[in-house]
């Protein structure tokens, strides 16, 4: 009898930390260095900064942290005049969930039917009526929003821009990586994302004020973390007593620190990230020119770090049972329309947008790793199109 040749499982992702990664690791920690709070976290910082081309960067314990963290500086940093925002409907549960949680007044922009990131016409009608002093946005799957529009946008209408690059670890656009374009940017280092610290993310920013505002936020609030400057200007301002100061807090923070051991592991993933990237703009490219009967996500990005590949069918639940039957992993096109999930509509009600609905209904998507090979991505584009019916989204 034939031996059957079984194919090997496809799954979203794969770890970055490598057997050599861990023996490195090891001996580090049998070394006895400190674990947290120690010089790691402050080497990776400032490696990562250098990397992204940025002034500052804030190591913490995931890309949701960095979220809630860049967002509760700009509130606590009075930056803002009042607690209007703008968040896109397809993005993640935590891109938004701060903002309700800090009492923000959200309007959710429809998604741009190319890039689907923020649909300029949509963004334009909201700044005019909402009149927001803040927009997050989020860069779907690794590909740029229109960004010159929406930074010329955000200055006619007063509006601060945050950028969720949480999916978009190494693209770049305008000549700048994203997360790098607006007053800071969000980054995940969880297991599923372009590099791994198990758990982790990082917030960027060029603003000295917002950094100095997350360094003490991080934790608990209190100034230990802080320039030299910044710490004698609140201990003078409030009389505080060098002793006393050690447990005073100044804001009221919280603890979103990750560890030096989870730093050191982001030390050896940064040194690997530019392969990575590489690797999964040609799987982007292979994809997209094996699935042309399909929507092809595009965008105004020069290096693409795609996260996955994006697609819109008629037949989802088909596709998705058929590629598990073959051992392949697929998602729904992330969170597709955040205003139909149970914990927005709960308090909001339904928010029906036409383009994120289109997302909401038709999207999926593909693996996208750096050990995939592109013999990999033309299995998984084989076994795709044996099943799935194109839905075009009509971008007019
Ligand atoms: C756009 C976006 N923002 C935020 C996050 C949250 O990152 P983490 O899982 O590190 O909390 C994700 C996670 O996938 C994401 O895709």
């Amino acid at each position: 009898m034939p031996i059957l040749k079984k194919n090997k499982p496809i799954f979203l992702a794969d770890d970055t930390i490598t057997q050599p990664d861990l023996h490195e690791l090891s001996n580090w920690i049998l070394a006895g260095n400190r674990l947290t709070k120690a010089s790691q976290t402050i080497a990776f910082e400032e490696e990562f900064r250098e990397w992204m081309g940025s002034r500052h960067a804030i190591f913490t314990n995931s890309g949701s942290s960095s979220n809630l963290l860049m967002i509760y500086a700009l509130k606590e940093a009075g930056a803002l005049r009042n607690l209007k925002v703008i968040a896109p409907a397809v993005s993640w549960v935590t891109t938004v969930s701060p903002l309700m949680q800090f009492g923000f007044d959200i309007s959710l922009c429809d998604s741009d039917p190319v890039n689907l990131g923020l649909d300029l016409n949509h963004l334009e009608y909201l700044c005019k009526t909402e009149r927001p002093s803040l927009l997050i946005l989020v860069h779907v799957l690794g590909h740029a929003n229109h960004l010159d529009q929406i930074k010329e946008i955000c200055m006619r209408w007063d509006v601060h821009l945050i950028e969720d690059s949480c999916e978009a670890l190494g693209s770049t656009s305008g000549g700048k990586k994203l997360g790098s374009h607006g007053l800071a940017g969000s980054f995940s280092f969880y297991y599923g994302h372009h590099i791994s610290t198990i758990e982790g993310g990082m917030v960027v920013t060029d603003d000295d004020e917002l950094h100095q505002i997350m360094l003490s936020l991080r934790s608990h609030g209190w100034s230990r973390d802080l320039s030299k400057e910044k710490r004698n200007n609140l201990t003078s301002e409030n009389n505080i007593d060098e002793f006393r100061n050690l447990y005073t807090f100044y804001y009221p923070g919280f603890n979103l620190r990750s560890t030096d051991l989870q730093a050191f592991i982001g030390r050896t993933q940064l040194k690997k990230l530019n392969k990575i990237v590489a690797c999964r703009e040609r799987n982007f490219g292979l994809y997209k020119a094996s699935l042309s009967d399909y929507f092809i996500q595009e965008s105004p990005t020069e290096t693409l770090s795609s996260f996955a590949y994006g697609t819109f069918v008629k037949n989802r639940l088909e596709v998705f049972n058929k590629l598990k039957a073959e051992q392949i992993e697929c998602r729904p096109l992330i969170c597709g329309n955040i205003g139909r999930h149970p914990f927005w509509t709960r308090v909001n009600g339904h928010c029906d947008l036409k383009n994120a609905d289109i997302v909401h209904d038709y999207g999926i998507y593909l693996p996208n790793h750096h050990n995939m090979l592109p013999s990999d991505v033309e299995r998984v584009a084989e076994v795709f199109s044996s099943i799935a019916q194109p839905f075009i989204l009509d971008s007019k």
